[in-house]
């Protein structure tokens, strides 16, 4: 065990400013508003337009995050990107954002953990810098999903969103309460194929046929997926509480990965915890990802719900299929 606690110094967020409405879906697929709002509950999410790439959303959250910590970009020592949607395959977005932040030179790489991938980043961090490999960390989770997003497809189209959230993952200093008490992750891939990018890599590389068969944008089983993860997120939060001697009730806020309201629902059930001590965003930004947490988090802080020495669970479940669990002390 090392002497090194670590904690989160901060988060925030960025989104594209444009909205696409459940009623702007109904004009695209033979879908409702009414179906969207009750099997989802998202109402709308935001899309960036054709300029964007993921690096410019991450680059605005991070002029907020900076603006709002003592920790400035050269004492960053550590990158870590999570994204199915990087700005390309190689070079990492974590090596672009670095040059576009002029941090100076330190280890910067993405990875690729689904919806989950923002848990994985933290879990990264947090060892980086208990094992002193590294001082600060920046922890992205990215995804512009409306990128890769099948516009043919009512099954998935009308799920997924586009934003950024950034975090600075640091020393917690002697006697401070703020802490990453502990972190969970796992997955099992037998279920890989349930939520998958088929085309574009060394399997499908892309052809002409990868793209007219859509093999480049997103291919989701929702429903199959469904129950594995209202069970996975549901015990990521009971085995991280247990494990650290905690019970629901000491919960003050679980911010979830935002896929579906229904899922939110039974993980917080599963750990009796009060609905308003949910953090819950999709209604606005839809399913974001690996960058759902983040945004969540981010915006919880900035309209004053979520304080300094705050217990919070994070909890997500993604393609992989992967799932894990942050417990901390803001
Ligand atoms: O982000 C991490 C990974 N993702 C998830 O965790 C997502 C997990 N899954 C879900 O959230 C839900 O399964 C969905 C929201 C994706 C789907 O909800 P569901 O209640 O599981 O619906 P379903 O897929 O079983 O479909 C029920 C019906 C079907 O019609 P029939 O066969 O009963 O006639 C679908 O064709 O709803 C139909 N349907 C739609 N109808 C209107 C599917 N998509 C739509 C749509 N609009 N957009």
């Amino acid at each position: 065990m090392s002497d090194i606690r670590v904690k989160i110094d901060g988060v925030a967020m960025a989104a594209p400013d444009k909205i696409l409405t459940n009623k702007d879906l109904e004009r695209i697929v033979d879908t409702s508003d009414e179906w969207i709002r009750t099997r989802t509950g998202m109402v709308e999410r935001r899309i960036s337009d054709e300029h964007t790439a993921a690096s410019d959303i991450v680059l605005k959250a991070c002029e907020k995050l900076f603006k709002k910590s003592s920790i400035r970009t050269r004492d960053i020592d550590l990158i870590i990107v999570a994204t199915v949607t990087p700005d390309h395959p190689f070079p990492s977005t974590a090596c672009i954002l670095q040059t576009k932040l002029g941090i100076p030179h330190c280890p910067a790489f993405d990875i690729s953990a689904g919806c989950t991938g923002f848990i994985y980043a933290i879990t990264i961090a947090k060892q980086f810098i208990e094992n002193g490999s590294a001082t600060n960390a920046l922890v992205i989770g990215v995804e512009l999903l409306t990128k890769i997003t099948n516009w043919t497809d009512r099954n998935t189209c009308v799920l997924f969103g586009d934003g950024a959230g950034a975090a600075i993952v640091t020393q917690a200093n002697k006697g401070e309460i703020s802490e990453i008490i502990d972190t969970y992750i796992s997955s099992d891939g037998r279920y890989g194929d349930l939520l998958i990018m088929r085309g574009g890599g060394s399997r499908n590389p892309t052809s002409k046929e990868t793209v007219e068969q859509n093999m480049h944008t997103l291919y989701m089983e929702g429903n199959k997926i469904f129950k594995i993860a209202v069970k996975s997120m549901g015990d990521a939060a009971v085995r991280i509480l247990e494990r650290n001697g905690f019970t629901g009730d000491d919960v003050d806020w679980l911010i979830p990965h935002q896929a579906n309201l229904r899922i939110i629902d039974a993980t917080a059930k599963r750990i009796h915890l009060l609905p308003q001590k949910v953090i819950i965003n999709i209604e606005k930004y839809g399913n974001t990802s690996s960058a759902s947490i983040p945004l969540a988090f981010a915006e919880a802080i900035e309209d004053g719900r979520v304080r300094r020495g705050d217990l919070i669970v994070l909890d997500a479940f993604g393609a992989g299929l992967t799932w894990g669990s942050v417990l901390l002390r803001y």
